[in-house]
């Protein structure tokens, strides 16, 4: 049996259709792996990506705290802030997943982390410790508010997969923020 290459238009001998199929769909392009529309996964992923960015962004700036936390109550907010910078890093790799699962791109380097993030950096050389703890409360409240709106765009299109996984992201954020908040008006 004798067919054309799909790419190529060369004349490729077979002897088993079955062989013959799968090299053809080995060749395909890339086929979408989900039911969602392509502007749903067009929209999911790029609100989920925002918030992979925001994440990272807002992990690493816990760890700067953490490591530059100062004064009294040293131990406690430097272990307080190790503690929430575990629970952000562990949501980054599921969502940077529930983004491939619905066929589209995630992010791919620090440069795309920093074009995408709408977090604040603080570079600042020295940071009083309950500024410290006001700012990632703001952060950690923002974020909240960004994954509310996330949650609208994933039900919009039924996708409740991430809708489940974005609302105990919030849980997870808003007790961050409690704790945060609480810590900040702290008297000695
Ligand atoms: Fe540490």
């Amino acid at each position: 049996m004798k067919t054309t290459h799909p790419k190529d238009g060369r004349t490729i001998v077979k002897s088993n259709p079955r062989k013959a199929e799968l090299v053809h769909r080995r060749e395909a392009p890339l086929e979408t792996r989900t039911d969602l529309t392509p502007e749903a996964t067009r929209d999911i992923s790029g609100a989920m990506n925002a918030i992979l960015a925001d994440v990272f962004a807002l992990y690493l700036k816990t760890k700067n705290f953490h490591w530059h936390m100062s004064g009294h109550h040293f131990r406690d907010y430097h272990l307080l802030l190790d503690e929430h910078a575990e629970q952000l890093f562990a949501m980054t790799d599921v969502v940077a997943e529930r983004v491939r699962k619905i066929g589209a791109l995630t992010l791919h380097s620090i440069g795309e982390i920093a074009r995408t993030q709408r977090v604040l950096d603080n570079d600042a050389e020295y940071v009083e410790p309950l500024d410290m703890l006001a700012e990632l409360a703001d952060d950690n409240k923002t974020l909240a508010a960004r994954l509310r709106e996330a949650h609208n765009v994933c039900d919009e299109h039924r996708d409740f997969a991430t809708t489940s996984l974005v609302e105990v992201w919030i849980d997870e954020t808003e007790r961050r923020t409690w704790f945060l908040f609480e810590a900040t008006r702290r008297r000695n």
